[in-house]
């Protein structure tokens, strides 16, 4: 998928236009205090999948939600004491939490990758919270590079990663901080599940309490490596041309079934429809067989969806 990438001033036209695209489904690369981050609706599920098409990524790792304050952080996840003492403390700021994510708030279950839990944070920069303040709503965001590369610190860098593939980068000139926010998990007891812009040292003063660090390579750090997360109730079967008796059919392309990913066999229509789907389907309590998914583009993403899906347990 092909676009012209616009470079939008630091300006009131340039921050409308930006929540124009946002508004539209549309992907903006959005500087923030620590690194250039790729902004979509968080509520759209065909923009949060363009996310993860536009970056290549083999895997739906779950993003980032950036607000503008806290009480829109309280939309989405479960408040606690210790939320409330690291947000005092550090928002706006290069630290991210993750909390568990309340029901029914609309958020696309892309964005967390279908996990129980949801990465928020409220960005510093002042375009950012311009931006999020005139958009008013949910901004998933991870940082604005290909799958795998550098993370963008100028619009030249976002540029020579997605030019053509992005609608938009705001132009903030250079990053303050240049490094990721630091992400702390507080879903049970406070974790350190990434190291970043903000160090260990004051967050703990702020908590009162250690922190747990998670080591690299420790399945906390990786939620999107986590395949038990994953797997509806359902067994999976992939690669299904048709359905067994007393399966249900999840079709793509010219295999239809019960449902379709996407009848034109288009994969950004599929991923934005992969979740809902399965779960729809997992509430018929019945086994669900999977049409073949093009192991190319998006098709990578899902398909390693599936097999975490399908895998014995
Ligand atoms: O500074 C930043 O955090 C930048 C700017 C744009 O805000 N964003 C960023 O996003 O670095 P990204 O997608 O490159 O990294 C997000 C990280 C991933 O490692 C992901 O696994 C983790 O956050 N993450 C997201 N949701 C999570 C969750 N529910 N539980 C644990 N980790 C989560
Ligand atoms: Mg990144």
């Amino acid at each position: 998928m092909t676009t012209k990438t616009e470079v939008l001033s630091e300006n009131a036209a340039g921050i409308a236009a930006a929540v124009d695209i946002l508004r539209a489904g549309g992907l903006v690369a959005v500087p923030t205090e620590t690194v250039y981050g790729l902004g979509a609706d968080a509520r759209h599920d065909h923009a949060v999948a363009r996310i993860f098409e536009a970056k290549s990524r083999p895997t739906f790792n779950p993003l980032i939600v950036h607000v503008m304050n806290v009480d829109t952080a309280r939309e989405f996840v479960e408040w606690s004491d210790d939320a409330d003492r690291l947000a005092g403390a550090f928002w706006p700021g290069p630290l991210t939490l993750v909390l568990p994510l309340k029901t029914g708030t609309g958020l696309s279950p892309l964005v967390t990758a279908d996990l129980p839990t949801l990465a928020v944070r409220m960005p510093a920069n002042p375009l950012a919270q311009t931006l999020l303040q005139a958009f008013d709503g949910p901004v998933a965001a991870p940082s604005a590079n290909p799958s795998g590369r550098i993370s963008p610190t100028t619009p030249a860098h976002v540029l020579a990663g997605l030019d053509g593939k992005i609608d938009a980068v705001l132009d903030g000139g250079a990053c303050d901080v240049g490094l990721e926010s630091t992400i702390i998990g507080l879903n049970d007891v406070p974790r350190l599940l990434r190291p970043g812009g903000l160090p260990a040292a004051p967050i703990e003063a702020a908590l009162g309490a250690p922190i747990e660090i998670c080591a690299e390579g420790d399945p906390l750090t990786a939620p999107g490596q986590m395949a038990s997360h994953y797997a509806p109730n359902a067994r999976v079967r992939l690669n299904a041309t048709n359905a067994e008796p007393g399966e249900v059919l999840l079709g793509f392309g010219p295999i239809d079934g019960d449902l379709n990913l996407s009848r034109g066999g288009d994969l950004i229509e599929a991923a934005a429809n992969l979740f809902g789907h399965l779960h729809t389907l997992d509430a018929k309590g019945a086994p669900i067989a999977v049409a073949p998914i093009p192991d190319t583009g998006l098709g990578l993403a899902i398909n390693d969806r599936l097999r975490r899906a399908a895998a014995p347990r």
